[in-house]
């Protein structure tokens, strides 16, 4: 009796000793230590662990999860707060942790709460069991007496061990997106942030990976990827000091952007997924491609996508009934499977002929399509093609009817005159406003009243943040402007994938203004740029797929000489450049050719053919056309390593050029596999039909014959 109370006495007394949090992937591990009393400490990211002692007996990071300002503030920090009564420092300690199963993963969330105050952090963690990636957010509670600002609140943190660490991004401009920046990562701050406002994927993009072993590679060494799932403004940055660490924190751009949470009120920051591999950097897209596919991060992700004719480079704004119908006869003739009527069918008191009216203005111009868009509808029906169209619902002009109704629903402050964009009218709609968050959905929801078999909706946004302010936001709250807007799209596409959840959306901002992980959970795909000159896509592309699957980017054979550089290309190698993603074309399918029609006859059908591969498969970039040989190779492979297609292209043409062999992977080393071309034009190469081991394509690959400049060659291999 005596001892049982001595015992209970002792183990009351003693603090709770260090817990270990082990956040499981597949491959992966996050480990986190906790303990009462204690800030939560991240001691591991990297390889799969199988014991805890292993990390402590060789090394460990300790470092802060979730850096908070105000105690041990010299570091970067993740949260900054200012509380009720005006102290600015915050200091988090363990309080408990609970884990949830979901159906792909596990939840870990760790609460943790302020010493004396009455502020609460959730950080939580979703390991997948079906891919490498580990999402990171945070749930802020305020339970303080009075309101209290945040003014920084990132979605996570991860430090890596100091070393030859590069960062890998992706910084561009309209017709340029995603082009791919290598730096080493050197003392100082590396940042890359965003504050368009509206289109977060314009310049820089809230993506990067770290590689840990060097000069980052393809297909070797230890890297690990950090995704930030918002569509508003962001900041990822890097901080080098001193000898031991880089530390690695990313969220919403807080500039500008002060939070107010009243008493009771909670913020949850974004996701922010990391991947891991030490198969270099494809092994992190291929997690990457493959979380967004089995898990709805792209939407609906593992249905096969159609292939379509969009009028846009073919028509511009000149729609027409007639027009229509024939863009329709020539894809059906193709072997297409969708029609999209681009932007210029809409406008009643305002006639869409030029792009400075009529947005908002969501009724058919009847002098254009006198029938209505009914008639397309059943038109498309009639040839047996799905129908689509485009709509840029978050948008108005000065020369609008919506406009003239409703001059406060724009972004503005109201004691300003707006700035104008495209045509020198365009203005942007403030989504933070529930009116206006109204109307957007209505647009969608009367466009499937009036027309209810549509099959797709391109949606457009061509105008950014350019005038500060809200009318609808209080003179307080102001500066919940760039976060609010974002958070009211999200519950609009929230919205209507709830009522249309089969509906197929392309995220369009002009181009590929708006790739990112906030937006894509809604939409099947995204229009990967308005540059379709097929030289300039291989560089394009290859940056996008660094964090996308090739099943959402919507890549267009459209016309030669192309219309924004002019370039004369083959049609195959066009197409051969667009069957990396989800194929569609851009142009009148009247301007082909008889042996072009023809070709593109074969192609579609071959396409439909490798589709699951391309769409579905794992993707091996193999030859970067950054690397500036003059060559570009990659290529998919299903799951089970059955069947792959792979493609190589030659984009350069100088005399004697050196011509590399061209090498495989992914493939199963003790597997042998046939050989066959697709999308054949000339003579067979010497290894057509033949059949070769996994082992020797790998090591040591084949030779291709690619004469002239714009040569390519798709290879199908087939396991025997
Ligand atoms: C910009 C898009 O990127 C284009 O594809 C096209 O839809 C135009 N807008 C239409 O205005």
């Amino acid at each position: 009796m005596r001892l049982s109370f001595l015992l209970l006495a002792t183990v009351a007394a003693m603090p709770m000793l260090a817990k270990d949090i082990l956040v499981n992937t597949p491959n992966t591990t996050l480990l986190l230590k906790a303990e009462e009393g204690k800030p939560l400490h991240v001691s591991y990211y990297g390889e799969r662990i199988s014991s805890v002692s292993q990390v402590y007996d060789a090394f460990s990071l300790w470092e802060e999860a979730y850096p908070a300002f105000g105690a041990g503030c010299q570091e970067i920090t993740a949260l900054d707060v200012k509380h009720a009564d005006g102290n600015m420092s915050t200091e988090l300690v363990y309080r408990s942790d609970a884990q949830q199963a979901e159906a792909n993963a596990t939840v870990y969330t760790v609460t943790l709460k302020d010493k004396i105050y009455d502020f609460e952090v959730d950080v939580c963690y979703r390991a997948y069991n079906n891919c490498d990636v580990i999402e990171t957010w945070t749930v802020i509670r305020n339970n303080e007496k009075k309101p209290i600002v945040l003014q920084k609140y990132a979605s996570g943190f991860m430090p890596f061990r100091q070393g030859d660490a590069w960062v890998t991004h992706q910084h561009g401009s309209w017709g340029a997106e995603s082009q791919i920046t290598e730096e080493p990562l050197k003392a100082g701050v590396f940042e890359v942030h965003d504050m368009n406002g509206a289109k977060n994927a314009v310049i820089n993009r809230p993506n990067i990976m770290v590689s840990l072993d060097g000069k980052p590679r393809e297909n070797e060494g230890r890297v690990v990827g950090a995704v930030l799932c918002w569509s508003g403004n962001f900041r990822m940055t890097i901080d080098t000091e001193g000898k031991r660490v880089h530390r690695l924190v990313a969220g919403i751009n807080e500039a500008h952007s002060q939070y107010e949470l009243k008493k009771g009120e909670t913020f949850t920051t974004p996701e922010l997924a990391f991947a891991y591999s030490n198969e270099g950097m494809g092994g992190v897209s291929r997690s990457y491609h493959r979380w967004a596919r089995l898990n709805n991060k792209v939407h609906n992700g593992q249905q096969l996508r159609k292939i379509l004719l969009n009028s846009w480079e073919g028509v511009y704004l000149n729609v027409s009934q007639d027009g229509m119908e024939k863009m329709m006869d020539g894809v059906k003739s193709l072997g297409g499977e969708l029609f999209v009527m681009d932007d210029g069918w809409f406008g009643d008191k305002y006639q869409r002929s030029v792009d400075d009216c009529a947005l908002g203005d969501w009724v058919t111009d009847t002098r254009k399509l006198p029938k209505g868009v009914p008639a397309l509808e059943k038109a498309a029906a009639s040839r047996g093609l799905k129908w689509g169209i485009w709509i840029e619902p978050e948008m108005t002009n000065t020369k609008s009817e919506l406009y003239e109704k409703h001059p406060d629903w724009i972004v503005c402050h109201p004691a300003r005159t707006p700035i104008t964009g495209r045509g020198g009218t365009q203005l942007i709609l403030d989504m933070s406003n529930p009116k206006v968050q109204d109307f957007v959905f209505g647009v969608v929801d009367n466009i499937m009243k009036e027309t209810p078999n549509t099959y797709y909706i391109k949606w457009d946004a061509n105008f950014e943040i350019h005038n500060f302010g809200s009318h609808y936001l209080s003179a307080d709250n102001q500066s919940h402007l760039y976060v609010d807007y974002h958070l009211g799209l999200k519950k609009t596409l929230e919205r209507i994938r709830a009522k249309y959840p089969d509906l197929v959306i392309q995220c369009c901002a002009s181009g590929g203004g708006r790739v990112n992980y906030g937006l894509m959970p809604y939409f099947e795909e995204f229009w990967v740029s308005d540059n379709t000159d097929a030289q300039q896509r291989l560089f394009i592309q290859w940056g996008t797929s660094m964090f996308f699957p090739s099943c959402a980017m919507a890549q267009h054979v459209s016309a030669s000489p192309n219309h924004q550089t002019g370039r004369v290309i083959p049609l195959k190698f066009r197409f051969d450049v667009a069957m990396t993603g989800r194929l569609g074309m851009e142009m009148k399918p009247s301007d082909l050719n008889e042996k072009e029609t023809e070709f593109a006859r074969k192609a579609v059908q071959t396409y439909k053919d490798i589709r699951p591969i391309i769409q579905q498969g794992n993707l091996y970039r193999i030859l970067s056309p950054y690397d500036k040989t003059g060559f570009c190779s990659e290529m998919f492979i299903t799951d089970d390593k059955s069947e792959a297609v792979f493609f190589a292209y030659k984009f350069e043409q100088y005399v004697d050029l050196f011509r590399p062999r061209f090498h495989f992977a992914g493939l199963d080393p003790n597997a042998t596999y046939e050989l066959t071309e697709l999308n054949r034009q000339g003579g067979a190469d010497h290894w057509e039909g033949k059949r070769i081991t996994g082992t020797f394509l790998m090591k040591q690959g084949i030779e291709i014959a690619l004469n002239g400049q714009f040569a390519s060659k798709v290879i199908k291999l087939k396991k025997i």
